[in-house]
């Protein structure tokens, strides 16, 4: 059984799912459940995919920690040289605490606030994505109180439609992200200007999921247009980020590797001579994505009017992205059964109907039993919430045959810890 692309973190040894070479079972008897599992080997290698495709030349690979902030797991991909991709001070606060290094962090982010940019100022940041002329006034005199110049970058919308989910597009016309393409020139003109502003860079970021190139290198291509242009006006920069955004295998898809679509953009910045700027990249889920599973247990088997349900204990909380975007997540069963399978829905125990991890699955499932939904490495655990007062589920990373708890399940009496009543 394949978990998809990159390495299979997730198969079968002698009917049971395995994480590397630990038994699903053994983790859920040792963590419980909820927990989200994650593959060492399958984070490095991802990584080390998108690291070999740019060696031998100025590049940096910044991962987007919003897919996966775990500390264990940013400090695994800052052992290997990574850098970072950050949306707010708490996220540069995790990189800092993992063991990251800030000279390899870049900020993103349309609301970035005045306390954020000092934070970052005093970390001495790679560079700051920057996405309006507001926050270039704001980096401005934040950095003119500190007296420090910041390096910045501005985040261009190439408006090209990468075809994806619309909640997760984000170089379009319409969306809040990046400056407008006609407006680029005017704000990289205004910044070279300004006493604490340094250039340094161009980026772009045209969305999430994305499986095909062509929206990549046609945005490359309107970005490169923009680095030309700056050149002649006597603006050098000295990087040129393209993003993050490639899609991995939850079902069918057939996302390129990380080596063809570098290779497909880096064509284009070699054939237009910028072959010495430093090349980013801004990869998120296809690090972490095909890496982690989810791993449940099936509470009751309820057989309904009109469906069939197992209920487990993991929930919309849990994992958001088939709520939210109506996202196609395969489940497995942790064991192999001979029972006929039945047609249900994996829902929670959440009180919406919006609360389901999948829907229409041909299972043998029974009271007990343990799934795994896999592909929840990225924008899983990150984008779980308390909802219903559920205490965050446990993370643990597997290495071989060991087994890390990297974080632990939260208790109730944490979720309420900072409340008060009235006196
Ligand atoms: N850089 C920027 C500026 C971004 O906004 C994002 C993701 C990335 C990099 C990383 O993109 P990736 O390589 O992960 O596709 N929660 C959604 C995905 C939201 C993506 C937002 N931006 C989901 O679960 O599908």
């Amino acid at each position: 059984m394949s978990s998809g692309s990159g390495s299979a973190a997730f198969a079968r040894r002698d009917g049971a799912l395995c994480c590397e070479d630990v038994s699903l079972v053994e983790i859920a008897q040792r963590f419980g459940t909820p927990t989200y599992v994650y593959s060492r080997r399958a984070i490095e290698r991802a990584y080390e995919a998108y690291a070999n495709a740019i060696t031998g030349r100025p590049a940096l690979i910044c991962y987007a920690m919003k897919a996966n902030s775990n500390l264990a797991i940013l400090n695994l991909l800052a052992r290997q040289g990574s850098g970072f991709d950050i949306v707010s001070g708490g996220e540069l606060a995790r990189v800092l605490a993992a063991g990251g290094d800030p000279h390899r962090t870049v900020f993103s982010g349309v609301g970035k606030s005045e306390a954020e940019i000092e934070q970052a100022l005093r970390a001495d940041i790679l560079c700051f994505n920057l996405e309006s002329v507001p926050e270039l006034q704001m980096i401005e005199r934040v950095a003119a109180r500190l007296g420090r110049r910041a390096r910045v970058s501005v985040r261009v919308n190439p408006d090209v439609d990468p075809s994806t989910h619309p909640y997760i597009s984000t170089g379009l016309k319409g969306n809040k992200f990046g400056v407008a393409y006609a407006d680029t020139l005017p704000l990289y003109r205004r910044a070279a200007q300004m006493a604490h502003i340094e250039v340094v860079g161009i980026d772009c970021h045209i969305g999430s999921q994305i499986t095909a190139i062509a929206p990549y290198v046609d945005a490359a291509d309107r970005v490169l247009d923009l680095v030309d242009a700056l050149g002649r006006e006597g603006i050098h920069l000295l990087h040129i980020d393209f993003g993050g955004g490639l899609g991995i295998r939850y079902r069918d898809e057939t996302p390129p590797d990380p080596a063809t679509l570098i290779a497909a953009v880096l064509a284009r910045v070699d054939a237009r001579g910028h072959g010495r700027k430093t090349v980013m990249f801004e990869p998120g889920r296809s690090i972490v994505g095909n890496a982690g599973a989810l791993l449940t247990r099936v509470n009751i088997v309820k057989h309904g009017e009109q469906k069939n349900f197992a209920i487990v204990d993991a929930a919309m909380n849990d994992l958001l992205r088939p709520a939210l975007y109506g996202a196609w997540m395969d489940v497995q069963p942790v064991a192999q059964r001979t029972a006929t399978p039945i047609t249900v829905d994996v829902v929670g125990p959440v009180c919406e109907s919006g609360d389901w991890l999948a829907r229409e699955r041909e299972l043998a499932v029974e009271a007990g039993d343990l799934l795994a939904v896999l592909g929840a490495g990225a924008y899983g655990m990150a984008m779980a919430s308390n909802y219903n007062s559920r205490p965050r589920a446990a993370e643990v990373l597997v290495d071989g045959s060991s087994m890390h708890c990297v974080r632990q399940r939260e208790t109730v009496e944490e979720l309420f810890a900072r409340e008060a009543v009235l006196p």
